[in-house]
């Protein structure tokens, strides 16, 4: 019986925190909500982890509609992923986002458990797309005594791969002929609150390798 009184509160305090989000933002802006229903024009789009410890506009101290945003375990950008393709489609070709972000973070689940061989069950199908990363670095990697230092640079290469899949897309190619459109790679420290820019640079077609490039 305390159980279920004690799931009853901790169910309800979300409810009763929605009322205080919705009250504190008509308090600040009595037509806060009456704009943001009229639509949507983000500037971002955000590709992160599922992990509860990134909430992506938290972080980047973002309010609704500023970000548009998909997230799945370890941040993974799969070609042949209907759910993150359809995501990018609509941010690209109806939001017209002008960047987009691929934010891992220091510490994931997803990339430690792609790191050894045990079974945990459908999600090792996913994290192959991570193991794929660990082999194409497997010389550096495991020049990395420490596991932990290890898996945080598995996580930047990750990073890296996720975004230059991005620049593999026929989207993102197709966008890059007609306008500006930046893709961007972070890392999220879970122990600091900062994010760490990997500086990968792909702007163009041009910054990929020939084989991926579309004749468009
Ligand atoms: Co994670």
């Amino acid at each position: 019986m305390e159980d279920k009184e004690m799931m009853e509160k901790s169910y309800k305090r979300l409810i009763d925190g929605n009322k205080k989000f919705s009250l504190s933002k008509r308090f600040d802006d009595p037509e806060y909500f009456k704009k943001l229903s009229l639509g949507q024009k983000p500037d971002y789009l955000w590709i992160g982890c599922s992990d509860s410890r990134v909430p992506s506009n938290a972080v980047t101290n973002t309010e609704s509609g500023e970000l548009f945003v998909h997230r799945n375990i370890a941040n993974l950008v799969s070609n042949t992923d209907l759910n993150v393709l359809s995501v990018l489609e609509y941010a690209v070709n109806v939001l017209k986002v002008k960047h987009i972000i691929v934010c891992g973070h220091y510490g994931c689940g997803g990339i430690r458990a792609s790191m050894n061989n045990n079974m945990n069950g459908l999600v090792d199908q996913w994290l192959c797309n991570i193991k794929d990363v660990y082999n194409k670095y497997d010389v550096e990697l495991e020049a990395i005594a420490d596991l932990d230092k290890r898996a945080d640079r598995l996580t930047e290469l990750s990073v890296v791969e996720q975004v230059r899949n991005l620049a593999k897309t026929i989207i993102v190619q197709k966008a890059w002929r007609e306008r500006p459109l930046h893709l961007h790679g972070w890392v999220y420290g879970i122990n600091s609150g900062l994010i760490t820019d990997l500086c990968v640079i792909h702007d163009e077609k041009e910054d990929i390798p020939n084989i991926y490039r579309f004749n468009l």
